[in-house]
């Protein structure tokens, strides 16, 4: 079943995954290889061979053009085939289907649709992933047996945190403190929990006393399919948001196939940029939060559904979940738009 949206643009990687040997992963269905091309820029083509279907990952490179490893057809940066080793003919019917790759914010973002669409403003914002002498991030990457759409549940409704996350995040009740408020801007969706006046949560530790009262935030922002920003925010109860704190987030998801997602994260903090040790504790808690408890149980409640039409099985609405159902209406929306040539 293929019911991706195509005008959109996806995660393919971290920008520094891709070098000059290239980067194969499976993108929306397809096997995609991408690779560095001599201007820095980065190519992407279906990574099937039209011959006998030979990775074009497993071949070599000859500048910017890829000859297949299997019998020496050789393709273009656009795909085109260029060298045929057994006839100064190219066949017809050769040219290997090429994506739009824009890489930006450290990301290499593909596009879903046809090249001649890609528009590079489309693409969400996340201008805090890349380092500056102000900031650092961490990053990391998941692949999660689970369709995207249920990763998505997963981050539009944070309330899981209380019960998913007790060895990491669990924040003592506090997400029951607060207010919920899922609103749509545009083809943009935001689920933010608002909580005021309680204890600093784990996130604030060390930064407040612990006898202090704070207003603690979580505004989550969704574009299509899947890419979410988080920001995490403390500040000091009743002063505004400018005199705490907030610590950017990206949670992008990106779908293989169906029931497959790439799950790629990272946090970025504004204190302790160059301490290894803080960069070794954060990687070490996002990978047990994400690996250990969220993954497990995305995929475990997705194997109970796997390949079901998510709404033929009636979930259960409990209101904490308005903004996961609110994103899959409108990525609904967005496809059916599509499919009908809007
Ligand atoms: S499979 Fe690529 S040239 Fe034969
Ligand atoms: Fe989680």
């Amino acid at each position: 079943m293929d019911r991706y949206l195509r005008n959109c643009w996806v995660m393919a990687g971290w920008a520094d995954e891709v070098g000059e040997a290239g980067l194969a992963r499976r993108l929306l269905g397809k096997p995609v290889f991408l690779y560095r091309l001599e201007d820095g820029t980065i190519a992407a083509l279906l990574d099937r061979c039209p011959h006998r279907f030979a990775p074009l990952s497993r071949g070599t490179r000859d500048g910017d053009r890829v000859v297949c490893g299997y019998h020496g057809l050789t393709f273009a940066a656009d795909g085109r085939c260029v060298h045929n080793p057994f006839s100064d003919r190219i066949p017809a019917g050769s040219t290997v289907p090429s994506f739009a790759v824009h890489e930006r914010d450290g990301i290499a973002w593909l596009w879903a649709g046809d090249r001649d669409d890609a528009d590079p403003a489309l693409i969400p914002d996340f201008a805090f992933v890349p380092d500056t002498p102000h900031s650092r991030t961490v990053r990391g990457y998941t692949l999660m047996q689970a369709n995207y759409e249920y990763g998505t549940d997963n981050l539009l409704d944070l309330s899981h945190i209380e019960f998913v996350h007790k060895g990491t995040f669990a924040g003592q009740g506090v997400i029951f403190a607060g207010e919920h408020a899922v609103q749509v801007e545009g083809e943009t969706l935001h689920s933010n929990w608002w909580m005021p006046n309680i204890a600093p949560p784990s996130v604030a530790q060390g930064a407040f006393p612990p006898d202090a009262r704070v207003d603690h935030w979580l505004d989550m922002r969704w574009n299509a399919p899947a890419s979410m920003r988080l920001n995490v925010g403390v500040s000091p109860h009743g002063a505004g948001r400018e005199a705490g704190f907030e610590v950017p987030q990206a949670h992008i998801l990106t779908p293989a196939d169906e029931h497959t997602t790439h799950y790629f994260w990272s946090s970025t903090r504004f204190s302790d940029l160059d301490n290894p040790q803080v960069d070794a504790m954060l990687l070490t808690l996002f990978g047990e939060a994400f690996d250990l408890e969220d993954k497990p149980m995305i995929e475990a409640a997705y194997a109970n559904v796997r390949g079901k039409d998510f709404w033929k099985e009636r979930p259960l609405s409990l209101g904490i979940d308005q903004g996961g159902a609110r994103a899959r209406r409108m990525l609904e929306a967005m496809i059916a738009k599509e499919a009908a040539g809007g």
